[in-house]
C-alpha cells in the first residue's frame, strides 16, 4: 500500500505583538463529542488526545512559549472505573507514542499534580518523558495529571510548614513570593490566557493561584473539534487586551 504523506498545514497568521507567552487550556467536551456520534466517552478522549499535538505544534508559530493542559483532575477519579482506567491507559499510550515526535519538535514536557495515586508504570513513563525532553526549549508543555489547584496549594503549604518547623523558613518572611516557590509550577511563569472549551464558564480547580490575573476565553467548541486556527485566533485577540493587573492605564 502506498502511504500518502500527511498534507502540510497552511501557515498561521503571523504572531501578533503582545500575544500570550503562557496559555493554559481546560480541554473539555470529549464526552459530549463522542455521545453526539453515538460512541463511548473514551472515543472522545482519544480524539481529544490527537488535538494536543496540533496545538503544541502551533505554539511557536503564534509566539506561545508555555502551554499547560488539564488532562486529569483530582476530581476525575469520581468517573466510572472504565473511564478512569481507559484514560490512564490512554496517557500511557500517548507518552509511549509521542515521546519521539515531542522531542524532535523541541518540546520540553513537565507534569504537575500529585503522582502518589498514579500507577507505577505511568509514573515511570512520565519521569522518562521529562528526562528525555529536559534539554528542549522550543515549547514548554506542562501536563496536569491528577492535578487540582486546591490540592496543589495544600501540598505546597505542607512543605512550607515543614520548612518553618525545621527552622529553614522564618514565618515573618512569608509573603506572596514565598508560596509560589512551593507550587508544582514553581519554574513556570503565570498563565496569561486560560482557554476552556465546550461552553462551560468555570475554572474547575485549575491553576487557582497562578491565574489570578489571567485573561479567560470560554468557547463553545468541543475539545476534539478545536483547531490550530482557533487557537491562533484566540492568541491574536489576546494581543489586543488591556491588562492592568489592578492598576490604571497610564
Ligand atoms: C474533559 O472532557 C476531558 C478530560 C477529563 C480528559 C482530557 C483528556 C484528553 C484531552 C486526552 C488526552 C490528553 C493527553 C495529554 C494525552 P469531558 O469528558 O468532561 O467531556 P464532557 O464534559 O463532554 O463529558
Amino acid at each position: 500500500m502506498i502511504k500518502r504523506a500527511k498534507p502540510k498545514a497552511e501557515p498561521l497568521p503571523e504572531a501578533a505583538p503582545g500575544g500570550p507567552r503562557h496559555v493554559a487550556i481546560i480541554m473539555d467536551g470529549n464526552g459530549r463529542w463522542a455521545t453526539q456520534r453515538g460512541r463511548p466517552r473514551l472515543f472522545g478522549h482519544h480524539a481529544g488526545a490527537k488535538r494536543v499535538r496540533e496545538v503544541v505544534e502551533a505554539c511557536p508559530e503564534v509566539g506561545v512559549e508555555y502551554l499547560t493542559i488539564f488532562a486529569f483532575s483530582t476530581e476525575n477519579w469520581k468517573r466510572t472505573q472504565v473511564e478512569v482506567a481507559g484514560l490512564m491507559s490512554l496517557f500511557r499510550r500517548y507518552i509511549t507514542k509521542e515521546t519521539r515526535s515531542l522531542s524532535e519538535f523541541g518540546v520540553r514536557v513537565r507534569f504537575i499534580g500529585d503522582r502518589v495515586r498514579l500507577d507505577d508504570k505511568l509514573i515511570k513513563l512520565m519521569n522518562e518523558l521529562e528526562e528525555a525532553t529536559a534539554h528542549n526549549t522550543r515549547v514548554h508543555l506542562t501536563i496536569a495529571l491528577n492535578y487540582g489547584g486546591r490540592d496543589e496549594v495544600a501540598r505546597a503549604t505542607k512543605r512550607l510548614a515543614q520548612d518553618v518547623a525545621d527552622g529553614r523558613l522564618d514565618p515573618e518572611n512569608v509573603d506572596e513570593e514565598t508560596l509560589p516557590k512551593y507550587l508544582d509550577t514553581c519554574v513556570l511563569p503565570d498563565p496569561d490566557l486560560v482557554i476552556r472549551t465546550s461552553g462551560e464558564a468555570r475554572i474547575s480547580n485549575f491553576l487557582l493561584w497562578q491565574s489570578a490575573y489571567a485573561e479567560y476565553e470560554f468557547i463553545d467548541t468541543l475539545w476534539p473539534d478545536f483547531t490550530r486556527e482557533e487557537f491562533a485566533a484566540l492568541c491574536a485577540s489576546y494581543g489586543g487586551r488591556d491588562r492592568r493587573f489592578g492598576g490604571v492605564k497610564t
